[in-house]
C-alpha cells in the first residue's frame, strides 16, 4: 500500500516535469495594506477590461551592478565608456526563451497571439483580458477601490503564476501596487485632480511658512534666514559660467498636475537672476505631459516653481534646463512611465514602431491622453534631478528591484540620476511609520526607508541649513526647520560595495543605540542619502508672490545643477560625463571633497533619528559639495 501511494506520487511527479502547463501555482507578490485615503468599493465587473502588462526577467539583470562600477569607480580601467542604448538591450532583454514560455502560457489559457503584444524593447507582455479571465490567469480577485478625491484604481491582494512561468516573469500590472495609472477616471467629471494620489508627489512635494516679513540683504548677511542663488553660491564655492552648453542639458522631472507658471520664473528672474527674464524650461512632455494652468497654488506650482528658478539660475541662462513632464491631467503618472520613456530610447535601435505591434496605447478607456505612448520622446540628459519619492513600503519587492534596475542602466548610460531622500526624517512621507506586520501608520515606531532613495544606483539627496546665527563661511547643520532630511537603512535593497567602508566606520564608531526591530541593524543595507545641500528657506517665486519653501526638494536641484557644470567642464576637454557618482564620491580619492556635516539629527517615529557625524552619516551622508574641489577632482578623471 505504502508502495504503492509512493509509486503515484512520483508518477504524478513526473507528469508535473513532463507537462509543465499545469505546474502548480506559486504566490508572486502580496500586499499587506491599502495606502492611505483608499477604501474597497467592491469587485470589479467581470466583463471590464483589465490592461495586463507582464514585467519579463531580464538577462543578465544580476550583474548589472558589476557592470556597473565597471564604468562608474575612478580606478577602473573603463571608467566614463559608457554603454550605449544598444548594447544595454543586447544585454539585459528578455531572452527568447522566456518571451516564448509566457507567450505559450497565455495562448493555452486562450489568448490568441494577435491579442498578445510584446513591447518594442522586449522588457514587457502585454494584453487586455476581461476581469474574469484575468481572474482566472493569475488566481486573483479584482477589486476597485476609491479615493476620498473620487478617483479609482484596480488592485488585488495578491497574485499567483504557474512555477514554471514564475522564472520568466518580475511581477504583472495592475495587480498588487498603487502607483500603477489608475485605469478609469472617476465619473464626476469635477472631481480633483490626481494630486499626490498613490503617486510621485504624495507627501513628498516641498513644504512652505508662506510669505515673509523682513527684507534679504545682498551682502549674504542674511542667509540663514533667506536662502538665495547668492548664499548658495557662496556656501558651495559655486561659480562657473559653462562652455559646452549645446552638447549639455541639464534635467529635471515633474509630475502633472505639478506645474511651472512662466510669471513665476520672470518674476524670480527679475529680483534674483535678470538673464533669465523671459527663458522657458526646454519641455519635453512624457504620456501627455504639460503645464495645467487649470489648478494653481502651492500645492501644484511649489514644486515645479522651485526647482526651475533654482535649477534654470545655477546653471546660468546660458544652459538649456530639459524639463521632463510627466503624465496628463486625467491618469497621473508613476515613475515607470517615465522610465518608460527614457527605456523608449531603445525603441530607436530596434528599427522604430512596428505599426503592426503598436498602437493598443493610449488606454481602452479613453478621456485622457489621446497620444501614442512615449517612446524615444524623451532622451535622456546627462543629468537627470527628481523631487518625489514613495516609501520603500509603498512598493513590492520585486516592483522596486525592476525599477532600481532601470536607474542602474541610466548610470551605465553616463546619466547622473538624483533623488531627494524625504523630509520626514527616519518616518516616511507624511511622517507614516512601520508597524511590525507591516503596514504604515502615524503611531508606528518603525523607521520607514524612502524610495528610491534606497535604491543603490541613485545618488540619493538630503538637507542641510545655515543655522541661526551663522554665515555661510562656517559649516552647515542637518536640516532642523520644518522639515527634516530623511535618511536611514533600507528593508529591500543589500549594501553596495561602494559604500561599505563609509557605512561600517559609521556603525562602528556611531552604533545607533535603538532595538534591532525598529531599524534594519543588519549592516548589510543600503544607507542613504549619499550627499546633501541645503533644503531650508529657500525664496522662491510661486503663484506671484516670494514665499520661504523648504525640503529635500530643494537640495536635489542644487546638486543636479553642479554636476552638470562639472559636466560640462568635463565635455569641454572632451572627456565623458560623470554618470553615476557614488562609486566615485565614496572613494579614498574622493575623501574630504564633501563639506562634513557634524551637527543635527533627522528625528521621526517617536524616536530622534540618526545624529550627523564625521564622516558619512544617514542623516546628510557624505556631507555637502565643495564645487571647487569636486570639479578639479573629477577634471583629473579620465
Ligand atoms: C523684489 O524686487 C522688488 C523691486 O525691487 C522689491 O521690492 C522686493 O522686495 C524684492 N523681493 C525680494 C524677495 O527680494
Ligand atoms: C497592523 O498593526 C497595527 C498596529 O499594531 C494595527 O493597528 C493594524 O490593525 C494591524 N493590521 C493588520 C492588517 O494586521
Ligand atoms: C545622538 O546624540 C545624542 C547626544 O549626544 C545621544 O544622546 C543619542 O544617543 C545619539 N543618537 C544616536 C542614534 O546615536
Ligand atoms: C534588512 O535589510 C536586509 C538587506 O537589505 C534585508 O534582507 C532584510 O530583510 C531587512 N530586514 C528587515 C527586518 O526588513
Amino acid at each position: 500500500m505504502r508502495f504503492l501511494l509512493s509509486f503515484v506520487v512520483l508518477s504524478l511527479g513526473l507528469f508535473v516535469i513532463a507537462e509543465p502547463t499545469v505546474s502548480p501555482y506559486v504566490r508572486r507578490e502580496k500586499r499587506v495594506r491599502i495606502p492611505e485615503g483608499w477604501s474597497l468599493k467592491g469587485r470589479h465587473h467581470p466583463d471590464a477590461i483589465v490592461p495586463l502588462r507582464f514585467a519579463l526577467t531580464q538577462r543578465n539583470i544580476d550583474a548589472i551592478g558589476e557592470y556597473l562600477m565597471e564604468v562608474s569607480h575612478p580606478e577602473s580601467k573603463k571608467y566614463g565608456k559608457h554603454w550605449s542604448a544598444g548594447q544595454i538591450l543586447e544585454r539585459f532583454t528578455p531572452s527568447g526563451e522566456t518571451i516564448e514560455a509566457v507567450r505559450a502560457w497565455l495562448f493555452e489559457n486562450g489568448f490568441e497571439s494577435n491579442r498578445v503584444r510584446v513591447t518594442p524593447n522586449k522588457g514587457w507582455i502585454e494584453v487586455f483580458a476581461t476581469t474574469e479571465e484575468a481572474e482566472r490567469l493569475l488566481q486573483t480577485e479584482y477589486n476597485v477601490y476609491s479615493h476620498t478625491t473620487g478617483k479609482e484604481h484596480l488592485a488585488c491582494y495578491s497574485y499567483h503564476l504557474p512555477s514554471h512561468i514564475a522564472p520568466h516573469v518580475d511581477f504583472v500590472t495592475p495587480t498588487v501596487h498603487f502607483d500603477s495609472r489608475l485605469t478609469r477616471r472617476s465619473e464626476s467629471s469635477d472631481a480633483q485632480p490626481a494630486r499626490a494620489v498613490g503617486q510621485p508627489g504624495s507627501g513628498s512635494s516641498p513644504k512652505t511658512t508662506g510669505g515673509f516679513a523682513g527684507s534679504i540683504a545682498s551682502d549674504l548677511s542674511t542667509c540663514d534666514q533667506f536662502i538665495t542663488l547668492d548664499c548658495l553660491r557662496a556656501l558651495y564655492g559655486f561659480y562657473y559660467s559653462p562652455v559646452s552648453a549645446s552638447k549639455n542639458s541639464y534635467g529635471i522631472v515633474e509630475y502633472t498636475p505639478q506645474a511651472y507658471i512662466q510669471s513665476d520664473l520672470d518674476m524670480f528672474a527679475t529680483n534674483f537672476s535678470q538673464a533669465l527674464y523671459g527663458k522657458a524650461p526646454y519641455m519635453v512632455s512624457v504620456d501627455g505631459g504639460y503645464a495645467q494652468a487649470q489648478y494653481q497654488g502651492f500645492d501644484y506650482n511649489g514644486e515645479s516653481d522651485l526647482d526651475l528658478q533654482y535649477g534654470m539660475s545655477l546653471v546660468t541662462a546660458a544652459q538649456e534646463v530639459t524639463l521632463y513632464q510627466v503624465g496628463d491631467m486625467v491618469e497621473g503618472a508613476s515613475f515607470n512611465n517615465f522610465l518608460d520613456a527614457i527605456d523608449g530610447s531603445y525603441c530607436t535601435f530596434e528599427g522604430g514602431n512596428d505599426p503592426t505591434q503598436d498602437g493598443i496605447y493610449p488606454d481602452p478607456y479613453g478621456g485622457g491622453y489621446e497620444g501614442p505612448e512615449a517612446c524615444g520622446t524623451a532622451k535622456p540628459t546627462y543629468v537627470i534631478s527628481t523631487s518625489y519619492s514613495y516609501n520603500e513600503a509603498d512598493l513590492t519587492p520585486f516592483y522596486t528591484a525592476r525599477q532600481c534596475a532601470e536607474y542602474a542602466k541610466l548610470g551605465l548610460m553616463g546619466v547622473t540620476v538624483l533623488y531627494s531622500s524625504g523630509d520626514y526624517g527616519v518616518a516616511g512621507n507624511n511622517d507614516l511609520c512601520l508597524n511590525p506586520n507591516g503596514t504604515q501608520t502615524l503611531g508606528g515606531k518603525v523607521f520607514n526607508p524612502s524610495f528610491p532613495g534606497t535604491c543603490p544606483y541613485i545618488t540619493s539627496v538630503g538637507a542641510t541649513m545655515v543655522p541661526r546665527g551663522s554665515t555661510v563661511y562656517e559649516p552647515e547643520t542637518a536640516c532642523e526647520e520644518i522639515i527634516y532630511s530623511g535618511g536611514g537603512f533600507s528593508n529591500y535593497f543589500a549594501m553596495p560595495e561602494y559604500q561599505k567602508k563609509a557605512v561600517d566606520y559609521y556603525l562602528r564608531n556611531y552604533y545607533p543605540d535603538y532595538p534591532s526591530d525598529i531599524w534594519n541593524s543588519t549592516g548589510a543595507s543600503r544607507a542613504y542619502p549619499d550627499i546633501s545641500a541645503n533644503g531650508a528657506n529657500y525664496v522662491v517665486a510661486v503663484d506671484g508672490q516670494f514665499i520661504l519653501v523648504y525640503g529635500t526638494s530643494c537640495s536635489s536641484p542644487v546638486s543636479g545643477a553642479m554636476f552638470t557644470m562639472i559636466n560640462d567642464a568635463r565635455l569641454a576637454v572632451g572627456k565623458s560625463p560623470i554618470g553615476f557618482i557614488n562609486p566615485t564620491i565614496y572613494s579614498t580619492r574622493f575623501a574630504g571633497l564633501f563639506n562634513d556635516i557634524t551637527v543635527g539629527y533627522n528625528p521621526g517615529c517617536g524616536t530622534t533619528g540618526f545624529n550627523a557625524t564625521h564622516g558619512w552619516d544617514p542623516v546628510t551622508g557624505l556631507g555637502t559639495p565643495n564645487f571647487p574641489k569636486l570639479l578639479a577632482a573629477w577634471l583629473e578623471l579620465p
